[in-house]
């Protein structure tokens, strides 16, 4: 059945779906497509979401959360789907590994049938991590990666790069259209306070006055975007005509080190944390930072929002 005759041809409101809609991207997604005017079903297993993340949401009669774990099917009728559901944070996808690959691989196998069934455009929330710890810098989408299929971080890394496999096989044997953003490091309100990524756990730290810590001697390097510039990215990757698939890079190419970060993170909080060192853990990258061409040129995209505002307003949801 088809989702909505009119889709398309009169840009009417869509019916989307947002898995993963109650986490720190989904949450602001789904916020983005409710304020365009779109009819938003958040699906979520609240593994890493929060009810607290869409309770602002749930007055909106556009807006139906749904409690589902996408290792299931879900039978829906809608228009788009945003595949955001996976843990995304270290502690998180090596809590219960299998788990993490169950829900990027029979999870995208339930949410590819879905817009199968229902002719729905598709998005696959992917990763940089697919890249693995790469040998080419910064990452262009042509790179295949560098990824140890053994390691503990191979349940999140191999479960997104099986997810990518299964979008371009639907796409070729059934010609759907998918599309794939590669995320890069992104970071802002929302993110929880203790799961271990780099920018929520130093501005927790700062703010506690507890000491930072960096693994190894700080010297890797990340690139971080804003969540509204990512978000941004994302409708625009959505919005694309049927032949862009991607894979599309999306993520903020200023890269910096992981040290640097955290002596900004103590000046903007005004903290008087120390920086304390502990040993890199297996298969850490040693350098991030996306090739963003594809996504300026295809997408008109790049980030605008300036570390220090980002930071700002991050350190500001903390504080609160
Ligand atoms: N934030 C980043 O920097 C980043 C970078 C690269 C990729 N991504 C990808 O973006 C997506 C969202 O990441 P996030 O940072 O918002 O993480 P998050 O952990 O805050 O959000 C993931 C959401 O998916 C839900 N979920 C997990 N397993 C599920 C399942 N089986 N069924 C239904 N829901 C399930 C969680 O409860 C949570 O609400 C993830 O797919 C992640 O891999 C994020």
């Amino acid at each position: 059945m088809q989702g909505n005759p009119e889709a398309g041809a009169l840009a009417v409101t869509q019916r989307i779906l947002v898995t993963g809609g109650a986490g720190f991207l989904g949450s602001h997604l789904c916020e983005r497509l409710l304020e365009a005017g779109h009819d938003v079903l958040c699906a979520d297993n609240y593994f890493t979401g929060r009810r607290a993340n869409i309770a602002h949401l749930l007055p909106n009669p556009r807006f139906e959360p749904i409690r589902h774990d996408i290792t299931f099917p879900l039978y829906v009728e809608v228009d788009e789907i945003y595949n955001l559901a996976c843990p995304a944070s270290p502690i998180h996808y090596q809590f219960d590994p299998v788990q993490t690959t169950k829900t990027s691989v029979i999870g995208a196998i339930n949410m590819l049938g879905l817009a199968k069934r229902t002719h729905a455009r598709i998005l696959q929330a992917s990763t940089s991590e697919i890249y693995g710890d790469p040998e080419v810098h910064p990452q262009v989408e042509t790179y295949v990666g560098h990824v140890n299929t053994l390691g503990p971080r191979a349940c999140y890394d191999e479960g997104k790069r099986c997810a990518e496999t299964l979008f371009m096989d639907y796409r070729r044997q059934h010609g759907m259209a998918v599309k794939i953003a590669r995320i890069f490091n992104t970071y802002g309100p929302r993110m929880l306070p203790n799961d271990g990524r780099v920018v929520s756990n130093f501005i927790v730290q700062a703010l506690r006055g507890e000491d930072i810590t960096l693994y190894g001697d700080g010297s890797q390097t990340r690139s971080f975007c804003y969540v509204d510039d990512l978000i941004e990215g994302l409708v625009r990757l959505m919005a694309t005509p049927a032949e862009t698939t991607g894979p599309i890079n999306l993520g903020n190419p200023h890269e910096i080190t992981v040290r640097e970060l955290a002596e900004r993170i103590i000046a903007a909080t005004g903290s008087r944390s120390a920086l304390v060192f502990h040993p890199l853990p297996a298969d850490d990258p040693t350098r991030r930072r996306p090739d963003i061409t594809r996504a300026r040129s295809e997408l008109g995209w790049e980030p605008k929002t300036a570390l220090e505002e980002g930071l700002a307003r991050t350190i500001a949801y903390f504080r609160g």
